[in-house]
């Protein structure tokens, strides 16, 4: 069977002042009414043998987490808490082992909680075409044609196609945020997709990678999971054992260095939402290229993105804008600048 585990643990501050530490991306209505962590479990439910999701979240979020679960009459398999943010890896390695123990063949579907996928049905059938390779051990990444050349993505060089199993091609290498000059050399080879940041793979196969990368992530994650509580829906973490664990992500833990990964090619309509010029060029548009939401008059404005949380907004002949409202912070930027949002963040923590 496939166990799908959501990580629901980032801040995501380029979406600033939506975006918040008390109130990160994962957990808001970005592109629906629904929050990007429904939308991730509502997507499952066409995907053949899968069971209901384990969660894992920082433990400050767990009553919006639990929340939102009632709210699509979804009861999770579990929800871990973690007492602070350790990053991927362990929070990966905490739901692997879990399951392990109770399914030595488990496969687990390991997903983000802050992603757009258009195209369901393909999302569908690159999970199928995943399984096999999964089942035979293998770490199966699912790889998204770059368009640009980011530097906040992993790149997967695809290498030969494997010889039974449809869609599946080996790794040459997986590099993680690259540089801006590396990543252009690769977006021109055409060789290299972007990481999409969901893995399929046995439980088993993952725990294996860390015992040889990271066994230091494994003892503590495994420490931090002996020692957990469970408290109402939840299973609390271990405070000190999981403190203790590295803070470290999957990529630069396992994916950068195992020799056992393949790579499904996703043409899935992906996007990570990570910025506000993202969420402008995915969205609904009016006729002069507005994208908007909440109480908006407008006169003449083009190609903004507008958002009107608790207040009116009027807008006025003026074009490529991001404004965001909120109850105690206002945004306007200039849409080619959205990226330095986080120095606002920045700001905020030193001076506040
Ligand atoms: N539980 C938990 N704990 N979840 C976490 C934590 C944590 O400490 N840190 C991050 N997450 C969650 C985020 O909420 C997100 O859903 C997911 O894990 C990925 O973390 P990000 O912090 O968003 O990673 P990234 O965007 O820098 O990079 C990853 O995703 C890219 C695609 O969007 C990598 O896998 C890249 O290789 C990939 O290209
Ligand atoms: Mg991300």
């Amino acid at each position: 069977r496939i166990h799908p585990v959501i990580l629901s643990g980032g801040s995501g501050t380029r979406l600033w002042p939506l975006s918040r530490a008390a109130l990160p991306k994962q957990l808001l209505p970005l592109v629906s009414e629904r929050t990007m962590l429904q939308e991730t479990v509502l997507r499952l439910s066409g995907i053949a043998d899968i069971t209901p999701p384990t969660l894992v979240c920082n433990h400050e979020h767990r009553f919006m987490v639990a929340e939102q679960m009632r709210a699509i009459e979804v009861t999770p398999e579990t929800i871990f808490l973690e007492p602070i943010g350790r990053n991927t890896a362990p929070a990966a390695a905490v739901a692997a082992l879990a399951l392990m123990a109770r399914d030595a063949e488990a496969l687990m579907l390991l997903l983000p909680a802050d992603h757009l996928i258009a195209d369901v049905d393909a999302f569908e059938r690159a999970v199928a075409q995943a399984v096999d390779a999964a089942q035979a051990s293998q770490l199966v990444t699912f790889g998204i044609v770059p368009q640009a050349p980011e530097t906040g993505y992993g790149y997967i060089q695809r290498g030969p196609a494997d010889s039974h199993l449809d869609g599946v091609f080996a790794v040459g290498r997986f590099v993680e945020k690259p540089s801006r000059e590396i990543a252009q050399g690769y977006l021109q080879s055409g060789d290299y997709f972007w990481n999409s940041g969901m893995f399929l793979f046995k439980a088993a196969a993952f725990v294996n990678e860390l015992r040889g990368y990271r066994p230091d992530i494994l003892a503590a994650s495994q420490a931090a999971l002996d020692s957990s509580q469970r408290d109402l829906d939840f299973v609390r973490l271990d405070t000190q054992a999981f403190t203790a664990c590295p803070s470290e992500s999957i990529d630069y833990a396992v994916m950068e260095r195992t020799r056992n990964a393949v790579v499904v090619p996703a043409d899935i309509g992906w996007s990570d939402i990570g910025s506000w010029s993202a969420l402008w060029e995915i969205g609904a548009k009016d006729r002069a290229g507005n994208v908007m939401r909440g109480d908006i008059y407008n006169d003449g404005a083009s190609n903004n993105l507008i958002r009107a949380e608790s207040r009116m907004v009027a807008v006025i002949g003026v074009s490529d804008l991001v404004i965001v409202e909120t109850s105690d912070a206002v945004m306007v930027a200039h849409k080619d600048r959205v990226q330095d949002v986080k120095k606002v963040v920045e700001h905020l923590k030193q001076h506040r």
